[in-house]
């Protein structure tokens, strides 16, 4: 499977984002990454729910939705109704986290676990196998625009190999501080979707920059 991109909105321009969805759609781009934050988990609010109602119905690619929330679990179904498609929760923020992926199929919701910098792979060897989705942090979640933790290569080898052992159908994504300087080898080392932000709408040509991470084409 070629890997996917999903560019966070996190980095869009929130006084125009109907400009900013409708790039996406006409790019090369696979989903689009939402980053909920509550100020809690992490220290930064983002947005919620009123935004991803009002930008769905002018997406045409998948919701990837990335909670950095005190206990996921309390908003399955109202994001489920706000558009989502992949419910991404922090394996920190979720105590009964075996429970909160059944309850997001049970939402007819594909289900993602999330690991900050610090958490070790091992912790997902009793769930990997009902995950569709492990997000690895390449920075400490709560904001755009930072440096990339090169720890991620070695965590990235881990978890494909956690991924093989297990038989999991789970993708593995990457998230924080990717661009092209790092893009390549993490695909080479068993990313199969790649979040970026920053890197995508800084950019002088968003498009052309997501084109770029698609085909690894530098
Ligand atoms: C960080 C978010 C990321 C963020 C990535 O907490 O989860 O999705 O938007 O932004 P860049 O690509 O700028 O690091
Ligand atoms: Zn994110």
């Amino acid at each position: 499977m070629k890997h996917l991109i999903a560019p966070s909105l996190l980095a869009a321009d929130f006084s125009n984002l109907k400009k900013d969805v409708e790039m996406i759609n006409n790019s090369e781009a696979d989903w689009f990454h939402l980053d909920i934050m509550d100020g809690v988990f992490v220290p930064n609010i983002s947005f919620g729910i009123p935004i991803l109602e009002s930008i769905k119905p002018l997406a045409k690619k998948p919701f990837d939705v990335h909670l950095m929330i005190e206990k996921p679990e309390r908003y399955i179904e109202t994001f489920k109704n706000a558009g989502a498609d992949l419910y991404n929760v922090h394996y920190e923020a979720s105590t009964h986290l075996h429970r909160t992926v059944q309850t997001i199929h049970a939402n007819d919701m594909k289900a993602g676990v999330t690991l900050n910098p610090h958490t070790p792979i091992s912790m997902l060897e009793d769930i990997v196998s009902e995950l569709d989705l492990v997000l690895l942090m390449s920075v400490n979640p709560g904001f755009g625009g930072q440096k990339f933790i090169e720890n991620t290569y070695s965590k990235l080898e881990q978890l494909k190999e956690l991924v093989l052992r297990k038989n999991s159908r789970a993708l593995i994504q990457v998230d924080g501080g990717v661009d092209n300087t790092n893009a390549q080898q993490l695909i080479e080392k068993g990313a199969d979707v790649l979040v970026a932000g920053s890197y995508v709408f800084k950019s002088p040509d968003p498009m052309k920059t997501i084109e770029g991470l698609k085909n690894l084409a530098f």
